[in-house]
């Protein structure tokens, strides 16, 4: 097994350039089953989930593609019995946005027969929210032996699709599946995610008619069929956030390219609210700071709130700001698993119910860390990064899932990491050497 070893200390400096965003490709990949046609899809990041998600469409009969590392054709044109078709290759169970395989091709076959989605365990994670959009537009389901879960229909009619709560998931897999539904659907209390947009445009180039993605309420009007299209995803909000708390962390001064940084804006305005300082160009950020960052208050919050998944990273660097801050995480119930890596590495923050209250130090010191799950993995990442010495941070596999050459990256800033095998005792020392 592999894991990062890191020696920190150093400031971050220089110019990283981000990736598209996995949460967005996620849902446009199993999107373009939705035509027979070829999809051409580009800035998709190399992470594992992608790779996970593609092997399971090329494994339902579909052609898939890479043309290069980072764009994709596929062509679902080659999938034969539609009606027959069960996703559930064993690793799809380890991602949760197998279930956008659902919504996809019970809009395109009125069948879905995919293996229940897994991925970070950072909560209950229900999906019943999908389940109530797919009855609403006449389909019905049930879960089937084998873990599995089952959802057909004989025809699809659009409908007026209430969500008792915002998720991501459920607004995208409802799109996916009305989309060639006979009418019109109606999502009420949509999430607003800019992935959400960038599904909805994606689909909207293949010929689909969808308007209001970006706010509360989405309109679909079903059309026949959809057609061929090439397309590029937007950077990744969250890859982008994570390096600029690494600069702040730091105490860098880092040049964050290839982002939208009208998505950045909660993590902007919380970064220069605690002392660091954030210049916005067209597709760039700059985030500097001396590393004498303040505390603050921050409650996660669907879009255009603070994202939950940016949480860990901003504790991690509250817990080096000075003062009292606290963290509300309203979203996931189990997400702060990381408080006790933290501690060992001398962080003071105590967790009461969804809330922690974190007391600032005046430093980390490095320590042996265990990845709890994907943004926890690399808000450890970035304490190993600003501690005094050498760290360890095992099971990366949950970084390695959303991050593209991480290791890769954090280097190309003059940070002090390596990936290496868990055993490989030369290979560490080697680095102790390399580093000092
Ligand atoms: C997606 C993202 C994840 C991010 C999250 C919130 C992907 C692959 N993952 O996850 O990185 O942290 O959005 O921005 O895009 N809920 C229900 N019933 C449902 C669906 C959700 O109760 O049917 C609850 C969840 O338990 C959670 C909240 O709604 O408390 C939001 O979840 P949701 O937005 O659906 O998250 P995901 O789509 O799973």
């Amino acid at each position: 097994m592999e894991k990062y070893v890191i020696k920190g200390g150093r400031r971050l400096e220089g110019e990283v350039t981000i990736a598209g965003a996995k949460n967005a490709a996620l849902g446009i990949l199993a999107a373009a089953v939705l035509t027979d046609e070829e999809c051409i899809i580009e800035n998709v990041p190399y992470v594992q989930d992608t790779k996970v998600l593609l092997a399971a469409i090329e494994n339902i009969g579909a052609r898939v593609k890479y043309i290069d590392k980072h764009t994709v054709s596929i062509c679902a044109g080659t999938i034969r019995d539609g009606k027959h078709l069960e996703v559930d290759d064993g690793n799809i169970r380890k991602i949760r946005a197998g279930y956008y395989l659902l919504g996809s091709l019970l809009g395109k076959y009125h069948y879905a027969n995919v293996a229940l989605p897994g991925g970070c365990d950072i909560g209950a994670r229900p999906i019943d929210q999908h389940t109530k959009g797919f009855e609403s537009l006449g389909a019905n389901w049930e879960i089937v032996k084998g873990g599995k879960i089952v959802v057909r229909a004989d025809e699809l009619f659009g409908n007026h699709v209430y969500m008792d709560i915002v998720s991501v998931g459920a607004t995208i897999n409802i799109m996916l599946a009305a989309v060639l539904a006979q009418g019109k659907t109606t999502i009420e209390n949509a999430a607003k995610e800019p992935h959400i947009v960038d599904v909805a445009n994606f689909l909207n180039s293949m010929g689909a008619n969808i308007k209001g993605a970006g706010t509360d309420v989405i309109r679909i009007r079903g059309v026949e069929r959809l057609h061929k299209t090439e397309y590029s995803i937007i950077p990744d909000q969250i890859e982008a956030g994570t390096f600029m708390m690494m600069a702040a962390a730091t105490g860098g001064n880092v040049l964050i390219k290839n982002v939208i940084p009208k998505h950045l804006e909660a993590i902007s305005a919380k970064l220069n609210e605690i002392g660091a300082h954030v210049i916005e160009y067209d597709d760039s950020v700059r985030v500097m700071s001396d590393g004498r960052l303040k505390s603050t208050h921050i409650k996660t919050l669907p879009y255009p709130g603070f994202p939950t998944d940016m949480q860990p990273q901003m504790a991690v660097t509250l817990a080096l700001s000075r003062g009292t801050s606290i963290i509300t995480e309203s979203i996931f119930e189990n997400r702060f698993k990381y408080v006790s890596e933290l501690a060992r590495m001398g962080a003071r923050i105590s967790v009461e119910g969804n809330t922690a209250i974190i007391t600032g130090v005046e430093g980390y010191t490095g320590a042996n860390l265990v990845a709890p799950d994907l943004r926890a993995g690399a808000a450890l990442v970035i304490a190993a990064l600003a501690a005094d010495g050498f760290s360890s941070v095992e099971d990366i596999k949950y970084i390695l899932r959303g991050y593209e050459d991480f290791d890769g990256k954090i280097k190309g800033l003059g940070g002090a990491i390596e990936l290496i095998d868990d055993d490989d005792d030369r290979s560490m020392q080697k680095f102790r050497l390399k580093v000092g």
